[in-house]
C-alpha cells in the first residue's frame, strides 16, 4: 500500500525534475498524480521503484517489451555488443541479419529500413507512400494514435466540440501552431465503418497516396477491426493507385508475423516499432521491394532520400534480434493465451457483478471500458469526464495493489508472466470494479 502522507523520495524527485522538465517530466504518460514514481530496478515482470515498492508491470513500457525486463539473453547480447562498440558510420552485419529475420516472420516485408521510434517509422511510411505515388494526401482513422508527425497525429485529440460529423469527420490539429494547409491534406475516416470511409476515400480518390491503419487502435477502443472494414479499405487502396500503410507499431507483438495476419490482405508499407527493440528505442518500415526502393539511392532517380545517425543502431539491433528470437510461435501462443484468460474472466466477474464495464483487446493487450458495451469507434471509446474520474480511481487502486496498467486501464503481457500473476491482475480488477 502506498502512504501517500509521507513526503517520499518521488516527490523530492519531482520537485527537481519541476525545475527542468516542462510539467516536470520527458513522456507524459509517466505523469501521476500528485507525482510521478521513480523507477529504481526491474527484473522479470516486477518493477521496484525509489521507495523500494515492488509492482508488476503490466505496462511493458508501453506495450514494448516483450519478455519483461532484463531477460538473460538480451542483456548479456547487448553487453558483449557494447564492449564492441555502440554507434559506427560502418554498415553492420547485425542490420542485415535483423532484417532478414523480420523477412522470415512475414512475408510481405521484402525490404526495410530502420530508424529510431514508431513515429519516424509512421512518417517515413507516408514519405514513402507520397513518393511512390507523387500524391499528397494520407487518410487515416479518427482518434488513431501513431506518434507525433504533424499529418499522423490528426484528429488524435478530437472532442464533441471539434469532431465534426461522423460523415465528414474535421482534421483536427494537435499541436497548436499547427499549419492549417496540412490539414486539408489529412482525410479522416471513421473506424469500422466500412461505407462512410469509402465515401470519404472517394472524394479524394486521385489525391491520396495511403490510407494509414492500425487494425487494433489503442485510442479507438483497443478492438481488432472488422476484417470487411480492413478488406474494404484494401481494395479502395488497390483500385484507385493509393497504398495501404499498417501501423503495426503495438500490434506486431499480437502474432508471429504481425496482427495482419488476422486477416486475408497484404499491406504495401508496415511501420514497426516498439517491441521489434527488445527494449531500445527503435523504428522499421518494411513493406514491398518496389515500394520500399524509392529510398534506394543507387536507383537512377532516388525519390525518397532517407538516413538517420542512429538508424540500424548495432546495440538496438542486437537486442531486438534477441528478443525476436526469443519470442517464436509458443512463446507468442504462450503470453495471447494469458490475455485471453484474463479478458474472459474480467469479462466474467463484470457480469456477475452487474458493473458498467466491458473489456476489449486482442493478441497480448486488454482495455477495460467503464461503458455499457464495447466502444466500436473513437467517439464512442471517448471518455466521459465522469468515466475518467472512475478510471483513475480505478488505476490508483489498482497500483496500490500492486499493478501497473496503461493509463487508459489496459493490461500488456510479457512472457516473463507466470499464471499466478495473471490470477492477481483478475481479482484485483474485480474488487477495483466492484468498489467503484
Ligand atoms: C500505434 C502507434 N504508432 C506509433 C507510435 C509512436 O511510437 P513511438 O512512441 O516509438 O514514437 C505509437 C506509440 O505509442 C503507437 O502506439
Amino acid at each position: 500500500m502506498t502512504d501517500h502522507s509521507q513526503p517520499s523520495k518521488s516527490a523530492s524527485l519531482y520537485d527537481r525534475a519541476q525545475r527542468v522538465l516542462p510539467g516536470g517530466v520527458s513522456r507524459n504518460t509517466v505523469l501521476r498524480d500528485p507525482h510521478p514514481l521513480y523507477a529504481a530496478s526491474a527484473t522479470g515482470c516486477r518493477i521496484t521503484d525509489v521507495e523500494g515498492v515492488e509492482r508488476i508491470d503490466f505496462s511493458n513500457n508501453m506495450a514494448s517489451l516483450l519478455h519483461g525486463h532484463c531477460h538473460e539473453e538480451v542483456v548479456s547480447a547487448v553487453t558483449r555488443q557494447l564492449s564492441r562498440g555502440s554507434a559506427w558510420t560502418l554498415a553492420t552485419e547485425i542490420e542485415i541479419e535483423f532484417a532478414e529475420h523480420l523477412a522470415s516472420r512475414n512475408a510481405g516485408f521484402e525490404k526495410m529500413r530502420f530508424v529510431n521510434s514508431g513515429t519516424e517509422a509512421v512518417m517515413g511510411a507516408l514519405k514513402a507512400a507520397r513518393a511512390f505515388t507523387g500524391r499528397a494526401k494520407i487518410a487515416k482513422v479518427e482518434g488513431a494514435y501513431h506518434g507525433l508527425y504533424d499529418y499522423a497525429e490528426v484528429s488524435q485529440t478530437a472532442g464533441p466540440s471539434t469532431w465534426g460529423s461522423l460523415d465528414h469527420p474535421q482534421s483536427v490539429p494537435v499541436a497548436h501552431g499547427t499549419p492549417p494547409k496540412l490539414l486539408s491534406d489529412v482525410v479522416v475516416i471513421p473506424f469500422n465503418d466500412s461505407d462512410r470511409a469509402v465515401a470519404l476515400l472517394d472524394e479524394h480518390a486521385d489525391e491520396l497516396a495511403c490510407v494509414l491503419l492500425d487494425v487494433m487502435p489503442h485510442r479507438v477502443g483497443l478492438r481488432p477491426a472488422d476484417a470487411d472494414f480492413v478488406e474494404a479499405i484494401r481494395d479502395w487502396t488497390k483500385a484507385n493507385g493509393a497504398l495501404l500503410v499498417l501501423d503495426e507499431v503495438i500490434t506486431f507483438r499480437s502474432e508471429y508475423g504481425g496482427a495482419q495476419s488476422w486477416y486475408d490482405i497484404k499491406p504495401d508499407i508496415t511501420a514497426l516499432g516498439k517491441a521489434i527493440g527488445g527494449g531500445f528505442p527503435v523504428g522499421a518500415i518494411a513493406g514491398r521491394a518496389e515500394v520500399m526502393d524509392v529510398m534506394n539511392p543507387r536507383a537512377e532517380n532516388l525519390l525518397f532520400p532517407h538516413s538517420g545517425t542512429f538508424s540500424a543502431n548495432p546495440v538496438t539491433l542486437t537486442a531486438g534480434l534477441s528478443a525476436l528470437r526469443l519470442f517464436d510461435q509458443d512463446a507468442v501462443n504462450r503470453i495471447n493465451a494469458m490475455a485471453t484468460r484474463a479478458r474472459t474472466e474480467v469479462s466474467a466477474s463484470i457480469e456477475a457483478a452487474g458493473v458498467r464495464a466491458c473489456v476489449t483487446g486482442g493478441g497480448s493487450i486488454f482495455r477495460v471500458h467503464l461503458k455499457e458495451t464495447p466502444p466500436t469507434n473513437y467517439r464512442e471509446a471517448y471518455l466521459s469526464p465522469e468515466e475518467s474520474r472512475k478510471l483513475k480511481i480505478l488505476l490508483d487502486y489498482l497500483f496500490d495493489e500492486g499493478l501497473i496498467m496503461i493509463n487508459t486501464c489496459t493490461a500488456v503481457f510479457s512472457t516473463a508472466m507466470e499464471e499466478a500473476d495473471v490470477d492477481h491482475l483478475v481479482a484485483a480488477l474485480t474488487s477495483g470494479l466492484k468498489r467503484l
